[in-house]
């Protein structure tokens, strides 16, 4: 398509986020806003100054000057929410995860392929800083041969929306197991690594009232799953309840020269180990660089490299590594034609469905689950 994408955004907690960057995004205009609640709907729309206001998804969809949605509604709409727009023919940017089964992954990546239009899954954690940091390492050859990568993302959900209370750690899987598949793909060639089988053990219990939602027992699913055509395993680690742990989402990549590790505790730098040096000076801190380069000017500061207070209610959208402006960035292309969509829905339902096929594997007391190859 040409010219500037007329954006909707649905679902106004964390999307209200990106309202913002799109407004300033050179090839965009915020168009429409949606969520369901009028009183809030208005206030979010009073305060950005997004005139158009649909209280119905569906109604929203009717709207012939929707190019795109981008939706951020709770877990359990993001499939349908996703095939009903590729079915009205808008562009979807969806937030993690693609869906909740490999069914629902399916039908997305048919809906997509019949529609020709763009489908995003905007995974925040392949577009932070520190993700960049250690790709462009990755890619310029200092780590060496990739010998290993391991994912965690451990959250206490407690009182969360009513979609989260038990929820299997594993279906909320892509923050961990993304970074581990992109270092290894490499989109503008059209190569994208893929999981092909994954092992999964469930440990400790997490209380009845929890259990009782889903039927998933375990405080800690602990996944290591293969990648196609690759002699490299991956390792990821969940947790969402009954678990004493500092919000942690980290990536860690083991190199033949050098290795990248994220996060131990918030706000610490990340640690390279060189190979071949005296045992003391192996491991460095590192500050990670900003990747605020790769954008259109109009929407650097969203990366969180001004850290000026006058600035502060434009920053809104600089959360989650500086991902934000990132994900808007790459969709934004995608829908133009002028790159691929990073994940495609293809690589969305892969990064997806290795996290349904693990927690099965780990009700299954942690037989190897083949991953559908969609
Ligand atoms: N790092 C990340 O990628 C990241 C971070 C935070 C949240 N998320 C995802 O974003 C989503 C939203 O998170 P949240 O914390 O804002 O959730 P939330 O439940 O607080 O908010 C959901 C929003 O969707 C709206 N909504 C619900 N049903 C709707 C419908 N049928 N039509 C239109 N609007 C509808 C609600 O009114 C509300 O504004 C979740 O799926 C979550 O997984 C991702």
């Amino acid at each position: 398509m040409a010219g500037k994408v007329r954006v909707a955004i649905v679902g106004l907690g964390f999307g209200a986020e990106f309202i913002p960057i799109y407004q300033q995004h050179p090839d965009a205009e915020m168009y429409a806003i949606c969520r369901r609640n009028k009183a809030e709907l208005d206030a979010c729309g009073d305060q950005f100054g997004v005139a158009k206001r649909y209280t119905s998804y569906e109604e929203l969809l009717k709207d012939p000057n929707v190019d795109a949605v981008h939706i951020n509604s709770p877990i359990p709409d993001h499939a349908k929410q996703s095939i009903a727009a590729l079915n009205a023919g808008k562009h979807v940017a969806c937030t993690v995860p693609m869906g909740v089964s490999i069914e629902e992954c399916r039908q997305i990546v048919e809906a997509q392929k019949k529609s020709g239009r763009t489908y995003m899954m905007m995974e925040t954690v392949v577009y932070s800083r520190e993700y960049l940091f250690a790709k462009d390492l990755y890619d310029r050859g200092v780590l060496g041969r990739i010998q290993f990568l391991r994912g965690s993302h451990q959250q206490d959900m407690h009182g969360w929306p009513h979609y989260w209370p038990g929820l299997p750690p594993m279906w909320y899987a892509t923050h961990c197991v993304s970074p581990c598949l992109a270092i290894l793909s490499d989109p503008e060639k059209g190569k994208a690594a893929l999981a092909e089988s994954v092992v999964c053990h469930g440990s400790g219990r997490i209380s009845d009232d929890l259990i009782k939602h889903y039927n998933s027992p375990f405080a800690i699913e602990s996944a290591t799953f293969k990648i196609k055509g690759s002699d490299v395993v991956a390792e990821v680690t969940r947790s969402l309840f009954d678990t004493a742990r500092q919000y942690r989402e980290s990536f860690d990549v083991t190199g033949s020269n050098v290795s990248f590790e994220w996060q131990q505790v918030e706000g610490e730098d990340p640690v390279l180990h060189m190979r071949g040096l005296p045992e003391h000076q192996i491991p460095r801190r590192v500050k990670v660089p900003d990747f605020a380069g790769r954008l259109p000017e109009g929407i650097r500061k969203f990366t969180g490299a001004i850290h000026d207070a006058t600035h502060l209610s434009f920053l809104q959208g600089a959360g989650h590594g500086g991902s934000h402006p990132h994900l808007v960035h790459n969709f934004l292309m995608a829908v133009l034609g002028k790159q691929p969509a990073f994940p495609d829905a293809p690589t969305s339902a892969n990064w997806t469905m290795v996290g349904i096929c693990a927690h099965e594997s780990a009700m299954k007391g942690g037989t190897r689950v083949e991953i559908p190859q969609l």
